[in-house]
């Protein structure tokens, strides 16, 4: 028997056809005299009927879910129509039965309705594939991946693979090392992303580049990371920031028209400090209404000490309004105050207006009062919550309480947050790159570079959906006394700049283009596509938050002799 069709694409046009279809047992009735089974393959869900008269019947008696086997019958129309399934109106009646194979009794089934844990899924991987949902979010993928090169290959890029075992790329988190054993002691990176290849093949002049690359990261997991996860990596000669934007708005015009969505571009576009400023996010959630507002001014003379003391010190009030006052009460603010402790703050104050009555929860005079009611125009059944502090430590804490808090909307909100600040202050009050060394400041900021760093601004774009940052990328710096000059201030000594990338400093030198480009999340992108919360439910084998991949238990200890090998002695 050689199939002739899956099983999800029978239809009423095969009525009276004999077919032949293979797949697993998603299902099985057996009524006495007539046996069910529903058929599964990767297009979808058939029934099959083996009535009393089949020659096997006892054969056919013996099998069980999640069985592989092979069905030759004839199609017909179903007496009770199932309008749950694709297939819903017709059935095949079997002439011809085999089971190619058996299936163990099983954790779960993919034909199970209730929920089952991720602990469980992500051991027993290959049965969790099996089911529509993740099936589907593999499928979109593959879908959207095609898309996505079929576009880039018309836009005249080139697909070039970079390698995965490098010299350190500084993308900012920790790398993953594999240890040479040819040269005992040296190390290989996997990488971070392929930034500095990419750069090299513009160099190179192969002028539009790009790769669906896997990247790596030793960094803390959450829903939207993956210690090695894939990106949509672009990079474009002679571009400006137009370039890159326009072209991956029109990338994702195409991409998103694979789910049937029109999304509206040029998208919208917001500086950093903007962002910051009314979002207290720099990846804001354009879906939920409520914005930050400030209130610095409104209190900086207080009947409140503790508010004159912070905004004194150059601290900051931020408050955000929303509209079920009654909805916040003691214990959700007590819940909320904990939650700002956890996260490093003090808590929030509130006014609110109920019954006509405006509140506060700090005694504040009354003509401060008036004026906020005055100046907010705070309403019936309105509640403002307020933080006082640095704004650098206060924003998370405001960011958390819109998106939790917050009314969010429906659609595909994008958003192209611009201007970032090419420089971060550490904890330890030390200078590093915002993004990477290799992005390039504004133009009119060169003059202010060394004196005054931190207000310098970059060339550098993210592009966010939906409050997730879903790409980033840069014009880069291709002139290479500059690039001397921020690896300076960096503090990247000669002998490290000599070490860590002499060779891409050395290239830089060789007739550098100029050139920018970026890299999209592709996992996030699909996981919003498809409207999940986790990324792992749109990689087919995913790793836990603590970095294992638990069908395979991986990472695991080797061998003594592998480590011997290697010159490696894993300390106790
Ligand atoms: P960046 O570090 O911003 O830029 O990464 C680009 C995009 O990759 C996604 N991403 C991740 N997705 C899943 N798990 C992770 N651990 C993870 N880390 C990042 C995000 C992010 O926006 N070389 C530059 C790009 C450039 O300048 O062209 C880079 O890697 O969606």
């Amino acid at each position: 028997m050689k199939r002739t069709d899956y099983c999800g694409n029978i239809s009423e046009k095969y009525i009276g056809k004999d077919v032949v279809v293979q797949g697993w047992v998603h299902k099985s009735r057996d009524i006495g005299n007539l046996i069910f089974l529903d058929l599964r393959d990767r297009e979808g869900i058939v029934q099959i009927v083996f009535e009393n008269d089949f020659k096997d019947f006892e054969l056919a008696k013996k099998i069980r879910t999640e069985f592989v086997i092979e069905v030759k019958g004839k199609v017909r129309e179903r007496e009770n129509k199932n309008p749950e399934l694709k297939t819903g109106n017709v059935e095949i009646v079997a002439k011809e039965v085999k089971i190619l194979n058996t299936a163990e009794e099983l954790p779960f089934f993919p034909s199970e309705k209730k929920e089952i844990s991720e602990e469980v899924r992500l051991r027993y991987r290959y049965i969790d594939l099996r089911r529509d949902k993740i099936k589907n979010n593999i499928a979109l993928r593959h879908k959207a991946v095609l898309n996505i090169r079929n576009f880039l290959n018309d836009n005249g890029f080139y697909e070039i693979e970079t390698p995965v075992l490098i010299k350190s790329t500084p993308e900012g988190a920790r790398d993953f090392l594999v240890p040479s054993r040819l040269h005992p002691g040296s190390f290989y990176a996997l990488p971070q992303s392929p930034q500095i290849y990419k750069q090299i093949l513009m160099i190179s002049g192969f002028d539009r580049y790009f790769q669906i690359a896997r990247c790596f990261r030793d960094e803390d997991l959450r829903a939207d990371r993956q210690p090695e996860f894939s990106q949509i990596d672009i990079e474009i000669s002679f571009a400006d920031e137009e370039d890159v934007i326009g072209l991956s708005e029109k990338m994702l015009k195409s991409v998103f028209k694979e789910i049937g969505e029109e999304i509206e571009i040029p998208f919208k576009r917001l500086s950093y400090d903007e962002a910051i400023s009314k979002y207290a996010s720099d990846k804001p959630d354009l879906r939920i209404k409520e914005i930050v507002e400030d209130f610095t001014e409104l209190f900086s003379n207080s009947s409140m000490n503790f508010l004159r003391d912070i905004i004194s010190t150059g601290g900051v009030v931020k408050g955000i309004k929303f509209d079920n006052a009654k909805g916040f009460s003691r214990k959700v603010i007590d819940n909320i105050n904990e939650q700002m402790r956890k996260m490093g703050g003090k808590g929030v104050f509130w006014v609110r207006k109920l019954e006509g009555n405006l509140k506060a929860s700090l005694k504040f005079h009354e003509d401060e009062l008036s004026l906020f009611e005055k100046k907010t125009k705070i309403e019936e059944n309105q509640i403002y919550l307020l933080i006082a502090g640095k704004l650098k430590d206060i924003a998370p804490q405001l960011d958390y309480l819109r998106r939790k808090y917050g009314t969010v909307g429906e659609g595909f909100e994008f958003v192209w947050i611009t201007d970032f600040p090419l420089f971060e202050e550490d904890d330890e009050g030390n200078i590093t790159s915002s993004h990477h060394p290799f992005t390039s400041p504004k133009e009119e900021d060169l003059d202010i570079l060394e004196k005054e760093p931190l207000k310098v601004k970059s060339r550098a774009y993210d592009i966010v959906l939906n409050g997730y940052e879903i790409g980033g990328g840069s014009i880069r710096i291709h002139d290479f006394n500059l690039q001397q000059r921020i690896f300076k201030l960096l503090g990247i000594g000669e002998d490290e700049i000599e070490k860590k990338f002499g060779f891409f400093i050395k290239a830089l030198k060789s007739g550098t283009p100029p050139h920018g480009g970026i890299a999209f999340g592709l996992d996030r992108l699909i996981m919003l596509m498809t409207g999940e919360n986790s990324i792992r439910e749109v990689i087919p084998f995913p790793k836990t938050t603590s970095g294992m991949d638990l069908m395979s238990e991986t990472p695991s200890p080797v061998s003594k002799e592998q480590l011997d090998e290697l010159k490696i002695k894993v300390l106790e």
